[in-house]
This record gives structure tokens, sequence and C-alpha cells, in this order.
């Protein structure tokens, strides 16, 4: 059997995979990334800045928008709970000069990835730890200013667990931004019900949210519907790649393949059944 046909098969089989296990996702979306882009990448939605921009730019586009919402970042310590391959901690340790970065998620696989990454790269002033939002064991009291979590919210079974968890990590007058998709008021059948569950998605209403930050201490004081630039994001890709080529005709069509379900099924989402808000909330002083 030919590489190129071995390759196909395993794209095909990845396809299948990634839909119906969050771990496989992740994994393949990791693999993926690097080997379009020749390093792991951040892993969540573009937000639309302008026709030029790159599915990197569009991600990191994300990551600012959520970064507006803290007003100085220098000489603050930061944890990005639910940090996935740990990009986009070295991003906002890049970009945004925090005085440090623990980066945390429950994923050993990404956690491990993210050591590496930050090992290569010689940096310091961060560092990762495999922990549960719900449950941050290994994280003292009010050992951080600032809290980040983007696109991972989503997926805790227990959302008040995780806000009183941000609460009792965030020091006294902290701030937290959250970046998640919220569920609109719909009716969805309950095969796609089903097929969330499998990817360990427990959408929650806007609402919903409001209230156990309230509940939890944390005071929202911004809030802001990014549904539309991030449609936006989606639709407007024709420069995705460009700086990149995928070698080999048949793992380019491959790949572009997997592109556009995932573009299609995230689509469908924010169009029918999810809105993407940031929130911004304090702990009382
Ligand atoms: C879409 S990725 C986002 C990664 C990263 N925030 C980014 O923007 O690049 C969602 C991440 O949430 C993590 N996650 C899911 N459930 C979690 C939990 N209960 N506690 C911590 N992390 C969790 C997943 O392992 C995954 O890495």
């Amino acid at each position: 059997m030919s590489e190129a046909v071995v390759q196909t098969d395993r794209a095909t089989v990845g396809l299948i995979r990634a839909a119906f296990s969050l771990g496989n996702y992740h994994q393949i979306m990791n693999d993926l990334y690097e080997e379009v882009f020749g390093e792991p990448q951040m892993v969540h939605f573009p937000y639309y800045g302008s026709p030029t921009d790159t599915l990197l730019d569009g991600q990191a586009n994300l990551t600012d928008a959520c970064l507006e919402f803290f007003p100085d970042l220098s000489d603050q310590r930061l944890l990005e709970v639910g940090c996935g391959n740990g990009v986009q901690s070295m991003y906002v340790l890049a970009n945004h000069r925090p005085r440090h970065v623990t980066g945390m998620d429950l994923n050993p696989n990404n956690v491990a990835l993210a050591g590496r990454i930050a090992a290569d790269k010689g940096l310091s002033n961060i560092d990762f730890i495999a922990s549960d939002a719900q449950d941050m064991q290994g994280i003292p009291d009010g050992a951080f200013d600032a809290v980040l979590n983007v696109e991972s919210a989503f997926h805790y079974p227990d959302k008040p667990a995780f806000l009183n968890e941000v609460h009792r990590v965030l020091k006294p007058g902290g701030r937290f931004v959250m970046a998640d998709l919220l569920m609109k008021p719909n009716r969805r059948s309950p095969l796609l019900r089903m097929w969330e569950r499998r990817l360990s998605q427990h959408y929650w209403f806007a609402d919903s949210y409001r209230t156990a930050f309230a509940d939890a201490g944390l005071k929202i004081d911004a809030e802001r519907d990014i549904t539309a630039p991030v449609l936006r994001g989606f639709r407007e890709r024709s420069a995705w790649f460009r700086n990149h080529k995928i070698r080999g005709a048949l793992r380019r069509a491959h790949i572009m393949l997997f592109v556009r379900a995932q573009v299609f099924r995230h689509v469908y989402y924010l169009q029918n059944i999810c809105s993407y808000h940031i929130f911004s909330a304090v702990k009382a002083g």
C-alpha cells in the first residue's frame, strides 16, 4: 500500500475518532496544527479582524479580545484554567507580560505537551499543572491576581463548583475573564444531546451564569457578545493557510475535508444553538 493511501486512511480514522471523544479531538487538533504550522497552536475559535487574517491571527484576535478586560497584567500572577496545550498561556506571557503564568488543564497529555514546548522555548515565569477546573487541587487560596478561561467552561458539568474555585484561588480584588459558548433557548434532538455528552459539552444559559457568578461572589462588571465576529472569523477563511503549504495533494484534500467538517459544525452551532460571550468579573475586595 502506498504511503499516501496509508496517510489517507489514518486521516479518515482520525476524522471519525475526533468526532466522538474530547481527548481524541484535542490529540488530533494538536497533531494537525503541528503538521500544518510546524508547531502546536491555540485550540479555539477565530475572531475576525481583517480579510488577510490567517487562522492563527484570528485565534490571537480572540485571546486579545479577552485580554482587553484585564487593565494591566504586568506584575500580576495569572492562572489560565483549561489551558490546553499551553500555547495561549505562552502567547499571553509574551505579549501581555504578566509576572508569572500558570496553565492548568484536566488532560495530562496537554499539560505534558505544554511543559515540553515551554522548555524548548527556554521560557521561565511559566508552569503547567494537571488539575480539574471544578476542584483545583494543588492551587492554594488567593494565589492569583487574574484568572483567564477561554473556550473550556462549556466542558464542565458543575459550573457553580468551577466558579467557587475561581473565587477561592483569586486574591481579593482579582479579576476573572471567561470566554464561553452559551446555550440559546432552543430545542435539540435527543441524538444531538447524546453526541454533546460524548464530547463533554455542557452548555449553560447566560442567565444561569449570571446568577452563579453572583452566588460565587464574582461581580460581573462587563459582558460582551462576540458571536458575530467569531462567525465572521469562520466565514472569511480564504487566507487561513496562506503562509502554509500542506505537502501532498491527497493529504491536503483530507485536511481540508477535516477543516470543512469542523467549520460546518461550529457555524451550525453558532447560528442555531449557542452564542459566544466574554464575561469579566471581580472578586470583592
Ligand atoms: C477548546 S480547548 C481550549 C484550550 C485553550 N484555552 C485555548 O484557548 O487554546 C478546551 C480545554 O479545556 C480542557 N478541559 C476540559 N474539561 C476540563 C476541566 N474539567 N478542567 C480543566 N480543563 C478542562 C480540555 O482538556 C481542553 O484542553
